[in-house]
């Protein structure tokens, strides 16, 4: 099988990576806006290279994968249907609601398969804490955690179309919690800082926040996100029900130091990025994605998923702007 990549970048040139070291895939080609990184990435990881993901596409691939900047999401996306080839997109599936509304709709009217990339479905620890919900383990759920911090921000230049850190990061625990609860978020009350470098405020973005989310069972959530977590990278979940409570990310590589006296957990070395903690994670999504594109798996996670969760990130900055609660029947949907 052939797979297509366009986007060299942070995940695009690790994609291409994983992809080149799976079984079911036999040669994998990459493009890029800037045809030199993308002839520089081919050459590094010994995979070809096509000039444009236009070029890449009229050479005919069996599966496309995007991970181009968040702006260059919807227009590819929209080449891959139009090619008919199955594509996985990376997340959010566009940087605005209108966008990503269009294109749940449009997936939803063609036959070409659309996974996107929201990695933490496969990760086992989240896998785990779904099926111990799902089966009753937990009793009835009352509170939810939910973080991802990221121990160092990205490049500057990410942060004005990364569509803010809602959008950009939260919007991974927005999934998860839809996957691991099986169910919606009803409202929100979002809140952000910035403590660290200017580009963030001179992006009318923020670098610290925190949300309390009310899911539609009456389940209560916190959520915070950061982009400054020098103790490392640390995603994590904790799930209280009245008969237990399950954590995922409470490994030896917790990124907590602690102050207990005599304490030697955690143990283990810290994950510093987002691929040392999910490798296992990106590597099973892959893999699904192969299955995909060969047409004997359905998407895992489906561009409604997709727009689901951007509805959630948009509402928390509706919030943070106004400074009020909102419930997510502000936010449009299909
Ligand atoms: N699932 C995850 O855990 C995860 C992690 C990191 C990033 N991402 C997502 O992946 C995307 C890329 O992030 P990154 O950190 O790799 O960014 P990056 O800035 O490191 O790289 C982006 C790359 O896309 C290229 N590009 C931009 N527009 C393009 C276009 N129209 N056509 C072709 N190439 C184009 C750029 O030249 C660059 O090489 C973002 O949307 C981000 O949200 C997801």
């Amino acid at each position: 099988m052939r797979i297509g990549l366009a986007g060299v970048g942070r995940i695009g040139a690790f994609h291409a990576e994983t992809l080149r070291d799976l079984t079911d895939v036999d040669e994998v080609v990459v493009a890029d806006l800037d045809p030199a990184a993308a002839e520089a990435v081919a050459e590094r990881l010994g995979v070809g290279f096509a000039a444009s993901p236009a070029a890449l596409l009229a050479q005919g691939v069996d599966g496309f994968v995007i991970a181009t900047a968040t702006p260059g999401h919807a227009p590819m996306l929209r080449l891959g249907l139009e090619a008919g080839v199955p594509t996985f997109c990376e997340k959010p599936i566009a940087g605005t609601l209108e966008e990503t509304m269009d294109l749940a709709k449009l997936v939803s009217q063609s036959s070409t398969p659309v996974h996107v990339g929201f990695q933490r479905r496969f990760d086992r620890g989240y896998q785990r804490a779904q099926r111990a919900v799902a089966a009753g383990e937990l009793g009835f759920l009352h509170s939810i955690r939910a973080q991802t911090h990221d121990q160092a921000p990205p490049h500057a230049s990410y942060i004005p179309t990364s569509g803010g850190l809602f959008r950009d990061c939260s919007i991974h625990d927005f999934d998860i919690i839809r996957f691991v609860t099986g169910r919606e978020v009803a409202s929100v009350y979002a809140t952000g800082a910035n403590k660290g470098a200017g580009f963030f405020a001179e992006a009318g973005d923020i670098d610290t926040a925190a949300a309390v989310l009310t899911l539609d069972d009456g389940t209560l959530v916190s959520l915070s996100a950061t982009r400054y977590n020098g103790a490392g990278h640390d995603v994590r979940m904790e799930v209280l029900g009245s008969e237990g409570t399950i954590g995922v990310g409470y490994d030896d590589s917790l990124a907590v130091t602690s102050a207990e006296p005599g304490a030697t957990y955690p143990s283990g070395p810290r994950h510093w990025s987002f691929m040392e903690r999910f490798l296992p994670a990106y590597r099973a999504e892959l893999t699904a994605f192969a299955a995909v594109a060969r047409g004997v798996l359905a998407p895992p996670c489906t561009a409604d998923d997709a727009l689901q969760a951007f509805r959630v990130a948009e509402a928390c900055e509706l919030s943070r702007h106004e400074g009020r609660p909102v419930s997510l029947d502000e936010i449009p949907s299909l």
